[in-house]
């Protein structure tokens, strides 16, 4: 099997563990790189957990420090929004990975993007999991060359809710600019919107973070107890037992879009952004039938709104767990 080339951008983040563990263990994937922009916490911290989870999986991709901030306080000092009471101060709940410093690279995100689509074009998949700042970057810098990228899967957005406001998801939240920066180009480059939508149709229960603890190794074990932090906000904001793990949704329908049925996702639709007021960072789209627009916009998205939860878990646990996915099946999955 052609291995697909991948690039990674994450803001890790509890969730974007999950996800990285996932990308890193799939066959299917030539992970290039991982270019990481602050969002969960500060540029630093998630540089240093994307190191540690490069360490953990004893990966031979390097990681590429990229932007401290949104588009619009680059140069100001500030850094987002953080999400720390949710990822905790590390941003990884209580847990700390003993980062590979030898796996930093000296080369900008945004420089080492762009330099992997010119020597590869129409071959990278580009998989995004914090705010889009680093891709809009890419696309300021040389968007000719970022039109020749293959895809881009970004996990972001709300098309009926949000979670950092009402209408807003974190990511496009916390860098609305970027992410409008981003789908301008969705009509050259197909742009899987995953969003808050389709991620929420999925949950990890207790069940299955006491198996990762207890079943699943060293991996699993640390999965699970970055997760108590996570959990224990699902729990206070939303009285929800357990956690949904955004980012490992992303990867997994790159892996294999078919968890999703074909009527859960809506192809070549127009994504509109919100970049200021009260709904800033909200996600517009004109789904079908379109004639019910005044002006119809570009067909810039596909837009995931639905998955099966159960062939999601079973397909992450079966990548990642193997030797436990039979257990898995017999005693948890019902
Ligand atoms: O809204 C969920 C997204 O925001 C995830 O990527 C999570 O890691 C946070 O970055
Ligand atoms: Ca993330």
């Amino acid at each position: 099997m052609d291995k697909r080339k991948i690039i990674i951008d994450t803001d890790p983040g509890i969730d974007d563990t999950y996800a990285i563990v996932a990308a890193l263990t799939y066959e299917g994937f030539d992970v290039q790189g991982i270019t990481v922009v602050a969002g969960n916490v500060g540029l630093e911290p998630c540089v240093t957990n994307a190191l540690g989870i490069v360490n953990m999986m004893d990966a031979d991709c390097l990681v590429y420090p990229g932007a401290p901030a949104a588009l619009n306080k680059l140069g100001k000092g500030e850094n987002f929004a953080l999400a720390k009471m949710i990822h905790g101060e590390s941003g990884l709940g209580t847990v700390q990975l003993k980062p590979d410093l030898s796996k930093k690279s000296e080369t900008h995100a945004v420089d080492f993007i762009l330099e992997t689509v010119r020597e590869n074009p129409g071959e990278i998949e580009i998989i995004t999991l914090g705010p889009l700042t680093n891709i809009a970057l890419a696309i300021q810098k040389d968007r000719e060359t970022m039109k020749k990228v293959k895809k881009i899967w970004s996990m972001g957005g709300g098309v009926r809710f949000g979670n950092r406001t009402p209408v807003a998801e974190f990511n496009y939240w916390a860098d609305p600019e970027a992410a409008k920066v981003t789908y301008e180009i969705g009509e050259d480059v197909e742009i899987n919107m995953v969003g808050l939508d389709v991620t929420h149709k999925t949950r990890f229960s207790l069940e299955d973070l006491f198996f990762l603890r207890v079943e699943c190794g060293e991996i699993g074990s640390l999965l699970s107890e970055m997760s108590n932090h996570y959990m224990e906000n699902y729990w206070k904001y939303m009285r929800m037992t357990g956690v949904v793990v955004h980012d490992l949704v992303a990867v997994m329908l790159a892996i294999d879009p078919d968890l999703s049925n074909e009527d859960d996702v809506f192809k070549r639709v127009n994504l509109s952004m919100v970049c200021e007021g009260i709904c800033k960072g909200q996600t517009v789209v004109q789904f079908p039938p379109t004639d019910i627009y005044e002006e119809e916009g570009p067909k810039n998205a596909n837009v995931y709104m639905g998955i099966d939860n159960i062939a999601f878990k079973k397909a992450f646990f079966k990548l990642c767990f193997p030797e436990a996915y039979s257990m898995y099946k017999k005693y948890i999955l019902k």
